[in-house]
Formats: C-alpha cells, structure tokens, sequence
C-alpha cells in the first residue's frame, strides 16, 4: 500500500490493519575519528566551531556505542571519511527498509548541504558489500532527503513518518512510498532549532511516542495524537539544550537518552521504560545526540 498522507482527515487505516515490520538486530556507528565543527549547518553549530573536545567526543561515543550493544543489538563500526566531520551522524545518509519478503532495500540521501554531499557514497560502498538493493532519488526532481534524519519508521509497522521543511523536501515521500509500497505520514516542520523531525520525535514502540509538541504544526500533533496512544511530551529546555527527542528506543524497552532531561526521563519511567542515560554533550554542539550517532538496520 503506498499513500501519502499528511491530513488527519485522509487516514483510512487502523495501524493494526497494516503489515508487521520486524525489528532491526544491528546498529550502524561511525566512528568519531574525524568528528569536529567545522562550519554552521543548523543553528545549534552556531558558536561552536573548532569547540569539539575530541578525546571527549570519543569517550561518549564509546559509552553510547556500549548502551546501544548492552540492548543486545550487534553494533556495526565503520571509520569515518577524512574531512567529513558530520559523517559520524549516519542517521542521515541512508534510510534502510527490510522489505515483506525479507530483503533489504535502501533509499539513498541528498544532502542539502554540499559539505556532507560526499559522505553518502562512502554509505552506498557499505550498503552495497552488504547487499542491500540500492534506490536513488532523482536529483533534478527532489533536492534534498536526508534519510532518517527526518524519514523514521513506525516501530512494529510497514509505516512511515517523514518530516520536511529543511533538510527534506517533502516530494521525496511520494518517491519514497511507491518505490517501498508503504504508506507515509508527512510532518512539516517550522522551528530552525528543529530541523530534522529526529529533533523533535521519537517513536518508541508501536503505541508510544516522545515528542517536542511545538516543532509541530496542529494538523500534524493531530496526525501523531491518532495513531499512538501515549504520547509523552518533553519541555523545551530539554528538547532544545538536552535533546531529550533525539533519544531511542532499540527493543521497546530500553530508551537511550543524553542525561540531565529530567522531567522527559521520569515520564518515560512513570510510562514503563527503561531509561538509560548517556553523555553526548560534544555532539549536541553540532546539533545532534544518540539518535543520529546511529542507524537501525536489518
Ligand atoms: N551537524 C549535523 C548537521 O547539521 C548534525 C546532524 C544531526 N543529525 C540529526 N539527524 N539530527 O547536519
């Protein structure tokens, strides 16, 4: 089934109507080897360049790399390009799909800044010794994807949520749901501090989300509101300085997150999960946390 929906009034289905999606066994990392700040991509960078602390930056990525391991999850590494110092956040570059029959397709990124261009084809080198089928947006009629930065399945379910407005343009979901044959759920997005819908949202099992309600338009919080039940919300000093959004949840579980965001953690305990906190201050500088440090994979 492929549609796009991005109107409440236009959602026909059940969840429960729609196919399972098994859930992702590995974790793909990228090694913070080159990791620094170099340029202001998104406002979060503003001030920071030549401000990363690079043993630190290690440090957290080793700690967020184990929590994401101790979940049971095989963590893939891989070194990142020389002169790439976003690549370590390989949410973006990619977004991988583990199709019914069981293979494994992926849906290439365009960049929007041309800084991070050059990371996606040493992402397509590694897909492609992994067999995945490999599917490319064209160009000319789409300018920018930045995969699951902005595109995020929903946990247990052949759908998909795809946030837009800055670094995806939202033609891409009409791309994206005939080439995967599944239905998608478009999310505009309108604050600058929240430019990726991984920013702002965070699916954590079939029924739960975590959201920063104001990077939301109301046509969107009503979209979200009817297909999970429990919907947390993070203040905006955490969803702002701690990133509480951009945490994750890898097994329906646990929920890695950077500490310090009080109020979400203790709504996410009072919700059932278990939260475990780790350090990823070096990349929030950047405008990033646990979420894009990694990809879910099949
Ligand atoms: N500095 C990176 C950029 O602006 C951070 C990317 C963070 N990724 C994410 N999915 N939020 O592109």
């Amino acid at each position: 089934m492929s549609s796009i929906i991005s109107h409440s009034a236009t959602l026909r289905f059940r969840l429960k109507d729609l196919d399972t999606l098994p859930e992702p066994g590995r974790v793909l990392m990228v090694r913070p080897t080159h990791f620094s700040i170099d340029y202001v991509i998104n406002p979060h960078m503003e001030g920071q360049v030549g401000k990363v602390n690079k043993e630190k930056a290690m440090q957290q990525w080793e700690q967020v790399r184990d929590a994401f391991a101790a979940t049971g999850k095989e963590v893939v590494e891989l070194e990142g390009g020389k002169n790439l110092p976003d690549m370590v956040f390989c949410a973006n570059q990619s977004l991988p799909y583990c199709n019914p029959e069981g293979g494994h397709e992926v849906i290439m990124s365009i960049m929007n800044s041309p800084y991070r261009q050059p990371e996606v084809p040493l992402i397509a080198d590694w897909y492609d010794q992994q067999n995945y089928e490999r599917h490319h947006l064209d160009g000319e009629i789409i300018p920018i994807f930045e995969g699951m930065g902005d595109a995020i399945w929903h946990p247990g379910r052949r759908l998909l949520w795809g946030g837009h407005g800055f670094r995806t343009s939202k033609d891409a979901y009409t791309f994206i749901s005939e080439t995967l044959n599944v239905p998608v759920i478009t999310l505009a997005l309108h604050k600058s501090h929240f430019y990726h819908l991984d920013t702002c949202f965070c699916a954590l099992n079939e029924d739960s989300v975590l959201i920063y309600p104001k990077a939301f338009e109301p046509e969107g919080l009503r979209l979200i509101r009817s297909l999970f039940k429990n919907v947390i919300e993070a203040p905006e000093e955490e969803a702002m300085d701690k990133f509480a959004c951009n945490a994750t949840c890898p097994d329906g579980k646990h929920v890695i997150i950077q500490k310090g965001a009080k109020q979400t953690s203790k709504a996410l305990k009072e919700a059932g999960f278990e939260v475990v906190e780790v350090d990823t201050s070096e990349f929030i500088k950047s405008g990033g946390s646990v979420f894009c440090m990694k990809l879910m994979l099949w």
